[in-house]
């Protein structure tokens, strides 16, 4: 662990005082979002096993859980928004909606956990949507300053541009004013966004606390506080951004306001630092907290470092040419490197990493959508929540260090029903710390587990990695001291909140002790998140 920038503390502070992570570039101006109805509903098909949702076992704990919906038509949506719903083909509600819409319109806190690609974007947008066109919209008093009813923050900028498309999409034809602001970005543009109405706010952490201190964003009418990837949002990375959002005296206190909370993975300890942000909240779980998609076929192949490469040519040759493959290195160097080297050898790509330019980014992840590359390398910038239509495949070229990791980057297949494959690269030399929890992995989702990975894991006793450990954390922590293993959570150890500036070595958020963590690259080679 350790080996990212994002588990610098020292190094986020620095993004949250630029509000932004790269204060050099950003001179970039997004295209605005297209106002095409056909370009705004375009969507993922729903896949065959979409009515296997139903199959998923689902828990609610808390006080007084509501009832579930079994239809769109049950939930009660306000007119316009409902009709949205139709015009995006939604005929029939996911797991995470039938429990999560109800209860965001009763207007409970929550903590939803449900697997990659099941829809939880929905789940949150669509009651918030709903209930701010029922309790009125409001406009700012203060010109030059906007007071959104509605923050989204979600841990990296794409993730939020698809949200706030998402966002618009849902509230089309309506007077909800959706805005998106993220870091990269020339900052007197989003300006003007935000200057033309904001009720409905998405950003990355930086560059919002950027907007509030500046004066230019209020949050003393937020209704509804949503962090999307919530367990990120929470970890060592960015906890300290949102502590500084909810403590914020404008803040509505907790009970004030609706907070909702939505990620496939849930480590136990990041459950009980949320559950400070959260008023007598309800734990959603669909499946089981922190699992791997079933819909996705994993496949675990022993490759040595040396011969990674031609492995993954071996791969991409033997697939139809136009299937869409998703790469992830663990570097951005190593993203460069290998885009280029697949390049070269005629496979046409595209690269997704930190170090590009913002503008870099969005022509990357675009040209990828639209299959102008039908190969995209990324770190793991782009391992959560992305949803890019019909990524056939996955490759783990590198293996994460933490399984959530891995759980995130193969959810970018096998969405919303459909089918996908994953293939991940196993060093012998390197990662042997992620053993055991992927075996978990693979065996909860049904997977068949190599022989070569239960004799690595079997000589690794010891070397749980992860929060996965000897369990998941999946369950609601409120309802005993059933804990993961892996070292379980060592309080003293795991508060970043009380000093600890610089100690990149404790990392509560993997459950499994400081230190560790495979072959840390050099500074200017981690990953850097918003
Ligand atoms: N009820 C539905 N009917 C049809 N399609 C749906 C429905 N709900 C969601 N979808 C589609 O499913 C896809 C995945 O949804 P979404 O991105 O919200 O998943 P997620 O649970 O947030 O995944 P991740 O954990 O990767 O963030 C999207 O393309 C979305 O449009
Ligand atoms: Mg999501």
């Amino acid at each position: 662990m350790g080996h990212f920038a994002r588990e610098c503390p020292n190094a986020e502070r620095v993004d949250a005082e630029n509000g932004d992570d790269r204060p050099a570039a950003a001179d970039y101006v997004p295209p605005e979002p297209s106002q095409d109805e056909e370009v705004i509903f375009s969507t993922i098909q729903k896949g065959i096993n979409f009515d296997k949702y139903d199959d998923i076992p689902v828990e609610v704990s808390g006080n007084d859980p509501c009832r579930c919906i079994n239809s769109f038509g049950e939930a009660d949506l306000y007119d316009s928004i409902g009709e949205n719903v139709r015009r995006a083909k939604y005929d029939k509600p996911t797991p995470v909606q039938k429990y999560g819409i109800p209860i965001v319109s009763a207007g409970r806190d929550l903590m939803a956990c449900a697997q990659t690609g099941s829809g939880k974007t929905a789940a949150f947008l669509l009651p918030i949507l709903s209930g701010l066109l029922r309790d009125g919209l409001q406009s700012s008093a203060l010109s030059g300053q906007q007071c959104p009813q509605c923050i989204v923050v979600s841990p990296t900028r794409e993730l939020a541009i698809q949200i706030f498309d998402e966002a618009r999409k849902f509230s089309y034809k309506t007077m909800i004013k959706c805005v998106v602001i993220y870091g990269g970005t020339k900052v007197q543009h989003q300006t003007s966004m935000v200057d033309r109405g904001c009720n409905v706010l998405v950003a990355t952490p930086g560059r919002l606390l950027h907007f509030i201190n500046s004066g230019m964003i209020s949050v003393e009418k937020v209704k509804y506080l949503v962090l999307d990837e919530a367990d990120r949002m929470l970890d060592m990375g960015f906890g300290p951004d949102m502590e500084k959002l909810v403590n914020n005296p404008a803040m509505p206190k907790k009970g004030e306001r609706h907070t909702l909370m939505f990620s496939a993975t849930f480590p136990n300890e990041v459950q009980e630092r949320a559950a400070e942000y959260l008023d007598n909240y309800l734990f959603l779980t669909v499946g089981r907290v922190g699992g791997a998609n079933s819909d996705v076929r994993q496949v675990v192949v022993e490759v040595p470092q040396a011969a990674k490469k031609d492995k993954l040519i071996e791969i991409l040759q033997s697939q139809p040419e136009n299937d869409r493959t998703l790469v992830f290195t663990e570097t951005k160097r190593g993203a460069d490197f290998l885009a280029s080297y697949l390049s070269q050898s005629g496979f046409p790509t595209t690269s997704i990493h930190g170090d590009r330019e913002q503008r870099e980014r969005e022509e990357a992840l675009n040209d990828f959508k639209r299959n102008r590359a039908s190969v995209l390398v990324a770190t793991s910038v782009a391992s959560r929540g992305l949803d890019i239509p019909a990524v056939k495949h996955v490759v783990n070229f590198d293996l994460p260090s933490e399984i959530d990791d891995y759980v995130h980057r193969i959810g970018r297949t096998g969405r919303c029903g459909n089918t996908g494959l994953s293939t991940s690269f196993y060093n012998p030399e390197k990662d042997a710390t992620i053993s055991r929890a992927l075996i978990k992995i693979l065996a909860d989702a049904h997977q068949d587990v190599p022989e070569f990975l239960e004799n690595v894991a079997d000589s690794a006793i010891g070397t749980y990695h992860g929060n996965t450990g000897g369990g998941f954390g999946g369950r609601d922590t409120r309802s005993g001291p059933r804990r993961g293993g892996g070292g379980g959570g060592n309080r003293g150890n795991r508060d970043w909140n009380s000093g600890g500036q610089g100690g990149g070595q404790e990392s509560w958020n993997s459950g499994g002790g400081g230190g560790g963590g495979g072959g840390g690259g050099a500074a200017e080679d981690e990953e850097a998140w918003d």
